[in-house]
């Protein structure tokens, strides 16, 4: 059963579309009554959620339109002005419901259902968007803690630390936020906290003056003086090398910053977001995080959730995937539900990251219009031979018989077998990776999975220059 949603403001609309999804229905979502009248016109629905004020025009003093071409529908009317001459014009329209905002959610999605129950039921053929628009899919439970979260900082500046496992969305929640927020017109600033080495942290961050430093041949900007007015998203915080952490944690108790070789007290304006895939509490324990610096930015925790953990949004995930392989030129595959349960049972330790990837190569590769399981099972074959390392099963190359041929040849003295077989094998490994992002170390390190520092160590140990791999024009 499908619901037409008419609501401009896109932080209520998201929640809206989790809890209605949540109950099995499908929502068509638009922002403008035109918008509405068209789609009234095209498709039946078994209720209307619409609020009031839109941007062309009062959502109930039009709302004869909709009656006279469905009058059966349902209609249930949110409204953020709560007078009561809304009340009564809603109630004069004979809206099965009114709901002045804030309402609560879980009443709003109940009411749909009987409302949606207690009209004709009609049903209605499946192919619609799933609350298309909206930056972040799924139904899950866990994902609607995630929304509802997201709507609570939309309209104040408190800092928010978004935890979660690689790949399961957490620049996204930090774009949304600033996206829907109040500082959408502001500019969102990503800075890699991970990825600056640790001397030039500072002017990266704060900027430096002219002459400051050798090099400093010119008056630069910091991170946080172009984020005023908008978001600044510290992104992997976790690997922030501690003396930079020192330095952040000062210019937040300060609320100012300084540019390096600089004198005038600059004041900070900018939403602070954090994000990082490590787990803080052991990295505190461990001495490898500030524990201060984590109680600054822990003002607002936003936990995003494996997917594994929410196997319900694996298939809206990769529907949405696909449209949008399609929509970049793909060919339009769909799944069939044997192939969508298949994916389902995957673990996905890359998360949304690594199925995403997943559907644009199965868009890319599969034959058929339809993708069924033995469409995805070769893929899913090759995929967990590239996540296994050394998961020999004969095909691939033997990692035993080089290993023995490797210690014949070279034999390193004793006490030394270790490194040198390391080196050994991080020397190709490397400059592999390195060739496919183009020397970019910070792509490579994200690639390989460790930390970009790590990475520019091991490579000056091991003298591979990154630069021979840069792409040439
Ligand atoms: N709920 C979602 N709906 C749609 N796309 C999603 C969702 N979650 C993640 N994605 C997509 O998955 C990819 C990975 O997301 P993102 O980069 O935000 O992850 P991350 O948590 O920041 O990962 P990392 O820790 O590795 O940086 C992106 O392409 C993003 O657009
Ligand atoms: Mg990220």
């Amino acid at each position: 059963m499908s619901v037409l949603l008419v609501e401009d403001d896109m932080s209520i609309a998201i929640v809206i579309t989790a809890a209605l999804e949540a109950e099995g229905f499908d929502v068509v979502h638009c922002q403008t009554i035109e918008e509405r009248d068209r789609l009234i016109a095209q498709q039946t629905f078994s209720a209307m959620v619409t609020d009031v004020m839109l941007p062309d025009g009062d959502g109930i003093e039009t709302i004869e339109r909709v009656r006279s071409l469905r009058p059966d529908m349902p209609v249930v009317i949110l409204s953020a002005q709560n007078t009561l001459d809304t009340a009564v014009r809603a109630t004069d329209t004979g809206a099965f419901e009114y709901f002045p905002k804030p309402f609560d959610i879980d009443e709003l999605a109940r009411t749909v259902r009987q409302a949606a129950g207690n009209g004709q039921g009609n049903v209605h053929d499946g192919d619609e968007p799933l609350g298309d628009g909206l930056p972040l899919v799924g139904r899950s439970p866990a994902m609607q803690s995630v929304f509802r979260m997201i709507t609570r900082v939309l309209r104040n500046d408190l800092t928010v630390l978004i935890l979660g496992e690689s790949g399961t969305g957490k620049e996204l929640v930090a774009e949304a936020i600033h996206q829907l927020g109040n500082r959408r017109t502001g500019p969102f600033v990503a800075v890699n906290t991970a990825a600056i080495p640790a001397e030039l942290i500072e002017s990266e961050l704060f900027g430096h003056e002219k002459g400051a430093f050798t090099g400093a041949v010119a008056r630069h900007e910091g991170k946080f003086e172009q984020a005023a007015g908008g978001t600044l998203f510290l992104d992997e915080i976790g690997d922030m090398p501690m003396q930079a952490q020192t330095r952040l944690l000062r210019a937040l108790q300060s609320g100012t910053v300084r540019r390096v070789g600089g004198r005038e007290e600059i004041k900070l304006d900018a939403r602070i977001i954090a994000a990082t895939n490590k787990d803080l509490e052991p990295e505190i324990a461990a001495g490898r995080f500030r524990e201060d610096l984590y109680y600054r930015l822990n003002v607002v925790p936003i936990s995003m959730p494996p997917l594994r953990d929410r196997p319900e949004d694996i298939e809206v995930l990769a529907r949405h995937f696909l449209q949008h392989a399609a929509n970049e030129g793909l060919p339009k595959r769909q799944l069939t539900s044997e192939a969508a349960e298949l994916l389902r049972k995957q673990p996905w330790r890359g998360n949304v990251r690594e199925l995403k990837n997943f559907i644009y190569r199965l868009a890319l590769l599969a034959r058929e219009d339809a993708i069924d399981v033995e469409s995805i099972n070769p893929l899913l074959a090759a995929e967990s031979q590239g996540s296994q390392a050394g998961a020999g099963d004969g095909s691939a190359v033997d990692i035993d018989t080089a290993v023995s041929q490797w210690l014949a040849a070279e034999r390193p003295a004793d006490g030394s077998i270790y490194a040198s077989a390391m080196a050994a094998f991080e020397r190709p490994l490397f400059a592999e990776i390195l060739k496919e992002t183009g020397g970019n170390q910070l792509r490579a390190a994200h690639a390989l999975g460790i930390n970009r520092n790590t990475l520019r160590k091991r490579l000056s140990e091991l003298e591979l220059d990154p630069e021979a791999f840069a792409r040439r024009p």
